[in-house]
């Protein structure tokens, strides 16, 4: 399997997660109209789709097919677009792009932007609800991915980041805000379809190793990426996060400490998959997908 193979196999499952999320959206003609145009806009034809595609590569590991992963990798996507429609609000990071397009609250109003996070975030509960698995597994995805989203995971994350602008953290403090505000998330990216898969408790362990350290990374890369990133190719602002003294690694270990730490979770995470066959290569292959990205 060469890296151009896995780089199509990437843009497969990122077509797929679309039409996933689409079937499942409701339709903008529906009432109310102007709260389901905004989540279908936030949620349809954009993004790198990375927690799916985490999804599908597990699933071609544990040998589950990646129509019995749909409803999973739609839900793991709509609680990340819910966490950057409320992330870009004007009371949190007050941005005005995303995917290259205005944000939420910037294309439709901040109400509508609040509730369509909101809704985001149940209809992803919904959506996991519906997965094809036995119903034990599916109440322990269900448990998973809140317990990632909530207080010990994304929110709490970002109750950390809020509270800490303008406060200069160490290397520690910013990892661990890190783990918590989007390694959760990643984390739940690769679990949900183990524990719908009822995978042995070995490799669930093995995989939430590996995803530890990509989780970590991700947001390290993302915080370099708002320091030296191009916002053509990112659909972003960059430069925000100084501009507002937010709370990164490069504030706290300079662009190179963490560019440094960035390629140490990359081997950390290829580490962690060392056991496994060639069926996680596309594990192996997003791994470094993640860390090289420019967008
Ligand atoms: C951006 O996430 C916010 C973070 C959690 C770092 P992504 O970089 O995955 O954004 P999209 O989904 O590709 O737009
Ligand atoms: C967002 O981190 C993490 C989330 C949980 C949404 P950032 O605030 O750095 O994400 P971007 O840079 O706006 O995408
Ligand atoms: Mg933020
Ligand atoms: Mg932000
Ligand atoms: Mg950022």
């Amino acid at each position: 399997m060469t890296g151009v193979d896995l780089e199509l196999r990437l843009a497969g499952y990122q077509a797929r997660v679309e039409a996933a999320l689409d079937a499942r959206l409701p339709q903008a003609s529906t009432v109310p109209e102007r709260l389901h145009a905004a989540m279908r806009y936030s949620a349809l034809g954009g993004g790198k789709r990375v927690r799916p595609a985490l999804a599908y590569a597990t699933g071609e590991l544990l040998g589950v097919p990646p129509e019995a992963l749909d409803a999973a990798a739609a839900a793991l996507e709509m609680i990340h677009v819910y966490s950057l429609v409320h992330d870009d609000l004007p009371a949190m990071d007050d941005d005005d792009l995303r995917r290259g397009r205005p944000t939420c609250h910037r294309r439709y109003d901040e109400a509508t932007a609040i509730l369509a996070g909101d809704a985001l975030q149940v209809l992803a509960f919904a959506s996991l609800a519906e997965a094809p698995a036995p119903a034990g597994a599916r109440v322990r995805a269900l448990k998973l991915l809140a317990d990632a989203s909530g207080t010990a995971g994304m929110a709490g994350g970002q109750a950390i980041d809020l509270g800490a602008v303008g406060i200069a953290l160490s290397a520690a403090e910013v990892e661990d805000m890190h783990r918590r505000k989007t390694g959760a998330l990643i984390t739940a990216s690769v679990l949900v379809p183990a524990t719908l898969a009822e995978a042995p408790a070995q490799l669930c362990a093995t995989l939430a190793e590996f995803a530890a350290s990509l989780g970590l990374a991700f947001q390290i890369v993302d915080d370099i990426l708002d320091v030296e990133g191009d916002p053509r190719l990112l659909g972003k602002a960059v430069g925000a996060d100084e501009a507002r003294c937010k709370p990164t690694y490069p504030a706290a270990a300079g662009l190179a400490g963490a560019r440094a730490r960035a390629d140490e979770l990359h081997a950390e995470a290829l580490r962690a998959l060392a056991p496994l066959p060639p069926e996680a290569d596309m594990l192996r292959w997003l791994a470094g997908y993640v860390v090289d990205r420019r967008s």
